[in-house]
């Protein structure tokens, strides 16, 4: 391993006076990496009909919306509580598309009601919405096209036994639903995971939708989802959006010829946009020795990032006090209740009691996946934009904890 870093910068403000200025465990972002994330995708398609959703899951912090918005992006959203955060962080809602799975009908139906587009995962809500608004209403229908895409089993979502979408082998009773209620479809999407290198399983999913869409006359876009991968460790490769826009754009192209019009082409990137900006900035509270390991016990845990727990995913760690230290192995641990493995094995250079670690591509999938488990406030969170470390939510505190409960009178 290469000797680390030293006075690493976010936005060129350095990251240990922004984890000694806000405190640990707190989470960082780097608003210009977003842009500059957004940026590649939008230019790697430039010529073409493009839409970018931001998929707000993987961080919906409203000042990261925010930003999203004014540079260019639009909106994927999978509850109505991320519409609504939306809507409060500028976005109209047509600009908004809400891919929900598995959510009641009358969430739906709240959608609709706030404009935002509708894009249906069941033959059941198809039927529903037909039912319910027949031509009045047009929505999009996630396809799911059996194929095997995606980092890891938690992460992959286009196959055969996924949860998500209808099946492509049920085309015949969409069809049949659709022609019943003279419902209006104006897009195709497909969504079959996350951690998707090859272009490959990209035009294998955009292969399905095109033969697909011709039966659909009333399409205004295809959506090809999320899902590109990023680069976790140094030696990762992320996905090569120019490649996969040179692949794609000739082949949408040619679909657009066959099919009669020119249609918008969408993406819905989350991770791609948001991991390499974001950081989590942890305090080191023990090193503990055992006769077997040194444990580098940190004042965060699972609660605030679970991807390595959840996922076993790689986050690179800095030691950002003492980069200069001697090389040695640690297992880094969280301090819930719990075996919280950060990292094991890991070298760092020498790690003391009191020194900031941080750790990188926590940006996806790292606050918006956070809890309060073992009763611990949720970090807080900082953009760096515009030459300055922002503070873009409190850390919380005990009264957040107990604000809902109830202690009822015995
Ligand atoms: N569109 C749909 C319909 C999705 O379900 C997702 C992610 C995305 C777009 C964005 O995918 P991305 O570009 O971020 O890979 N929590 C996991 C990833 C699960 C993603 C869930 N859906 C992780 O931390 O790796």
């Amino acid at each position: 391993m290469q000797r680390q870093q030293n006075n690493f910068s976010i936005g060129q403000q350095p990251a240990i006076r922004i984890g000694q200025e806000f405190g640990t465990p707190l989470y960082v972002y780097d608003g210009q990496k977003i842009v500059n994330q957004f940026n590649t995708l939008r230019n790697a398609f430039q010529g073409m009909p493009l839409r970018l959703k931001y998929a707000a899951k993987a961080l919906t912090n409203l000042s990261v919306l925010k930003l999203l918005r004014q540079a260019g992006s639009d909106l994927d959203v999978v509850s109505i509580e991320e519409a609504r955060l939306g809507m409060m962080a500028g976005y109209q809602p047509e600009q908004i598309m809400f891919t929900p799975s598995g959510v009641a009908f009358e969430e739906i139906t709240e959608a609709v009601e706030l404009g935002i587009g509708i894009n249906i995962d069941n033959l059941s809500m198809l039927e529903k919405l037909g039912r319910k608004y027949g031509s009045a209403v047009p929505c999009c229908i996630r396809i799911n096209p059996h194929i095997l895409a995606g980092g890891n089993e938690k992460i992959q979502v286009g196959h055969i036994n996924s949860k998500f979408g209808i099946s492509i082998d049920y085309l015949p009773e969409i069809l049949r639903i659709v022609k019943s209620h003279r419902i209006v479809i104006n897009g195709l999407h497909i969504h079959t995971g996350s951690d998707i290198k090859q272009a490959g399983a990209f035009m294998q999913g955009a292969n399905v939708l095109f033969e697909a869409a011709m039966q659909f006359p009333d399409l205004a876009f295809i959506s090809f989802g999320g899902g590109f991968k990023v680069a976790y460790r140094e030696a990762d490769h992320a996905t090569d959006i120019d490649a996969l826009a040179a692949e794609l754009v000739p082949a949408f192209r040619n679909f657009c010829n066959k099919y009669g019009r020119d249609l918008e082409i969408w993406f819905e990137p989350g991770k791609f946009i948001v991991s390499e900006a974001g950081y989590l900035l942890v305090r080191v509270n023990v090193v503990k020795q055992t006769p077997a390991v040194t444990f580098v016990g940190v004042d965060s845990g699972f609660n605030h990032l679970i991807r390595p727990m959840f996922y076993d995913a790689y986050h690179e760690i800095i030691n950002l006090t003492n980069p200069e230290g001697v090389l040695r192995k640690y297992n880094v641990v969280g301090y819930i209740c719990e075996t919280d493995t950060f990292a094991k094995d890991r070298q760092l250079p020498e790690v003391r009691e009191g020194d900031i670690l941080m750790f990188r591509n926590a940006g996806a999938y790292g606050f918006s996946m956070s809890s309060n488990y073992n009763s611990r406030p949720r970090p807080a969170e900082v953009l760096v934009y515009g030459g300055k470390a922002h503070l873009v939510r409190k850390r919380e505190t005990l009264e957040d904890l107990v604000r809902n409960q109830v202690i009822v009178d015995f």
